[in-house]
């Protein structure tokens, strides 16, 4: 028996997140699918695939590099050129033509990368730690390298790329950013105790470990507004050979990005998992959940989710991938169609555009 989403469903309301005004709780979660022209820049099929999911409450970008340094993976988008700034712009006025809302996720991979995707350099990190695995390249798996730690004076400079970046998609007419401070990426690993090993003010209390996340946050809010960006964290999640014992870290960062008057904090955590209450009660705006890789995401679980106020609104990915109307298909309780893994990293339309929509 199929149960429609009543109009006062919770996952239907609207809702006004810093500047912008959602018709609806139920987002887009950010989905990295290498399918950027081999310089960064996003072409025809980003264009055609954001529009295609343009009905959700919002979309968040895949992962894009705030600059080549930052890149983790063959032909992720990145948010540093001029080519690349024009081909966001193409997105935007799509995505907006459909009228969706759409931020860029920043994501700088820092360790999470290697040198054939870097033109040669070495990726960077908080610490000289080399994660445990392999990381795919042009040329195949391959092993992660050791990185480079980043000097001190270097730091501003690398919070300063985030900035440039948020205004390069905000002049293309993004509607915002969201920082990628999850999943093992750069600013997670400064976040991590197991991976952050600095004797500098970016290592060890948690008050260091969670000041370059906030210093990032700051310079990107500084460029385009507190009420266009949004962070997304996923305490204790070991992707990518993070670990992390101490995750008091996040009841700090986050008491530092309320005070910044961020638009959301998005949250990667098992939906029972104690930090989300925690965090709650510490953020005062937007708490958006995703609720992580084990499950797809499932909508009567985050529909009660948002009905008991645990959170503002959610993320969904891999349904998203498969079902460009996923809002029309759960507002009918329409059947969903499966997503293909095997085209989720890379390729062309297949697996990417051509998944069909109802009406
Ligand atoms: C193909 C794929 C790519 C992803 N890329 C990103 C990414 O670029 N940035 C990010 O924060 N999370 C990324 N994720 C994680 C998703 O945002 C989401 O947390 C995960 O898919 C779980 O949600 P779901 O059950 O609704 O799919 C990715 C997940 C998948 C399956």
């Amino acid at each position: 028996m199929t149960r429609p989403l009543s109009a006062d469903s919770p996952l239907l309301q609207p809702i006004t997140v810093g500047a912008w005004q959602l018709p609806n709780r139920i987002w887009m979660a950010p989905l990295t699918r290498n399918r950027a022209d081999d310089d960064g820049t996003p072409n025809a099929l980003q264009v055609e695939y954001y529009a295609q999911r343009a009905g959700a409450g919002l979309i968040v970008s895949e992962g894009s590099q705030p600059s080549a340094l930052g890149q983790g993976y063959p032909n992720t988008p990145g948010v540093h050129t001029d080519a690349q700034q024009e081909g966001w712009k193409r997105v935007a006025d799509a995505v907006h033509a459909e009228g969706g809302t759409i931020v860029t996720q920043l994501m700088h991979a820092g360790r999470i990368s290697h040198p054939d995707t870097l033109g040669g350099q070495t990726p960077v990190a908080p610490s000289a730690v080399q994660a445990a695995g392999e990381v795919f390249t042009v040329n195949g798996q391959q092993a992660f390298p050791t990185p480079r730690e980043l000097a001190t004076d270097e730091l501003p400079g690398v919070a300063q790329q985030y900035a440039d970046a948020a205004r390069r998609a905000v002049a293309a007419g993004i509607d915002g950013i969201e920082l990628h401070a999850a999943n093992g990426y750069l600013l997670h690993q400064f976040l991590a105790d197991g991976v952050n090993g600095r004797t500098d003010n970016y290592g060890g209390s948690p008050e260091n470990r969670a000041r370059f996340v906030v210093e990032v946050a700051k310079a990107a809010a500084d460029a385009i507004g507190a009420d266009r960006v949004g962070v997304r964290i996923s305490p204790a999640h070991p992707f990518n050979d993070v670990t992390e014992d101490d995750v008091s870290v996040y009841e700090t960062l986050v008491t530092r990005l309320d005070e910044l008057g961020l638009a959301y904090l998005h949250v990667l955590a098992e939906a029972d998992d104690p930090i989300v209450a925690k965090l709650r009660s510490v953020w005062t705006r937007t708490l958006v959940l995703n609720t992580g890789f084990g499950t797809e995401s499932d909508r009567d679980q985050l529909e009660d989710l948002i009905g008991s106020g645990a959170v503002d609104a959610v993320t969904v990915g891999r349904k998203f991938i498969a079902n460009p109307d996923l809002v029309q298909r759960w507002t009918d309780d329409a059947e969903l169609n499966a997503p293909d893994e095997g085209s989720f990293y890379g390729g062309g339309a297949e697996g990417y555009t051509d998944y069909p929509v109802l009406h």
